[in-house]
């Protein structure tokens, strides 16, 4: 069974491939025609953690499909009161067709997959985002920012050697990052403060791949440094969900850490500024960058949306559960 837990799940040639689907799709849909991939399928969304972007984009994409998409908040499942994992999963996979799940720690999400009988795709886990990714680099794409590949069908022109800096917590959205510059073979440097660099293991693995795909991985404290020729800018918020307590601590820790019109101006002519959402404003980026002329947030926010589509879809061809009905 495949499912979606990390970037590091696929190879790159599946993340492309992913890709092109997720531009096909989008393409169609902007032309006005119907995208029935999935006609009759119904993917469960089991959130227990807040969304907006992942929660839409994922009911709306199914939808798209020709599918269904059942929401379920934690506070309403049995699993929210305390039933196990590997009932709930061996339960709600044997009456849909995928799931997408929203989680606090990584390996709850491990352990829903392992019982589950139709792919699980990670809506964010305190590890990874990898959702969140593919959108960030189709909207890297369609900003002629990208590996150049010719599986893609886009602009000719491109910056086909990108520089990505990511600025900020060494949370799930850099660990991302981490795994998708790694597989896809582009430059990320990582500007974190020292208490908050990603964890050894998560670097270990993005080194690795970095051997055969040609990726640059550098991590440092100085957030000049990386933005030095940047094509893209990114950060997200110094507070991720449950990580609350600490709110005091990470105001102060990352006070150095904004994003501001002095970070974008040593940037690449033609840089582009990202951010997952939802962001906040005067904290990790300034009012002026976030809503100035390079951002592409909403974008990229909207790219979630033709993104999981094209996973979706995918991850149903590679799994087509073959459903026999005996009578
Ligand atoms: N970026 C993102 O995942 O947003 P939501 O938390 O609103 O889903
Ligand atoms: N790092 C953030 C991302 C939100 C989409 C969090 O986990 O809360």
């Amino acid at each position: 069974m495949r499912h979606f837990l990390t970037i590091n799940d696929f190879s790159k040639d599946e993340i492309l491939a992913m890709l092109k689907l997720a531009i096909d799709i989008k393409h169609k849909h902007e032309r006005g025609e119907q995208t029935p991939y999935l006609a009759g399928k119904t993917l469960a969304m089991i959130f227990e953690k807040s969304s907006t972007r992942t929660r839409v984009s994922f009911q709306v994409g199914i939808y798209q499909l020709g599918g269904f998409g059942i929401f379920l908040s934690n506070s309403d499942l049995q699993l929210g009161r305390g039933e196990i994992i590997r009932d709930s999963s061996a339960v709600i996979s044997s009456m849909v067709d995928m799931i997408m799940i929203r989680t606090h720690m990584h390996e709850r999400l491990l352990e829903f997959a392992k019982y589950s009988s139709v792919p699980v795709i990670n809506g964010l886990s305190d590890a990874f985002h990898p959702m969140q990714l593919l959108a960030d680099y189709l909207t890297m794409i369609e900003n002629g920012i990208y590996v150049d590949n010719k599986i893609l069908n886009t602009p000719q022109k491109c910056v086909s050697q990108p520089i990505v800096a990511y600025i900020g917590d060494g949370n799930n959205m850099a660990n991302s990052w981490l795994m998708l510059a790694s597989k896809l073979g582009f430059e990320l440097r990582l500007a974190c403060p020292k208490a908050y660099s990603p964890k050894k293991e998560i670097l270990d693995i993005a080194y690795k791949n970095a051997e055969s795909s040609g990726a640059k991985i550098t991590l440092c404290e100085d957030i000049f440094e990386v933005a030095k020729g940047a094509n893209v800018i990114t950060t997200d918020t110094w507070v991720s969900m449950g990580q609350e307590a600490e709110k005091e601590q990470r105001m102060k820790d990352f006070k150095d850490y904004k994003v501001d019109s002095k970070v974008m101006s040593l940037a690449e002519k033609g840089a582009i500024f990202l951010h997952c959402l939802p962001a906040y404003r005067g904290l990790e980026v300034s009012e002026d960058v976030i809503d100035g002329a390079q951002s592409r947030i909403i974008q990229e926010a909207h790219n979630r949306l033709h993104a999981q589509k094209g996973v979706m879809v995918w991850l149903d061809s590679q799994n087509s559960k073959k459903a026999t009905l005996q009578i």
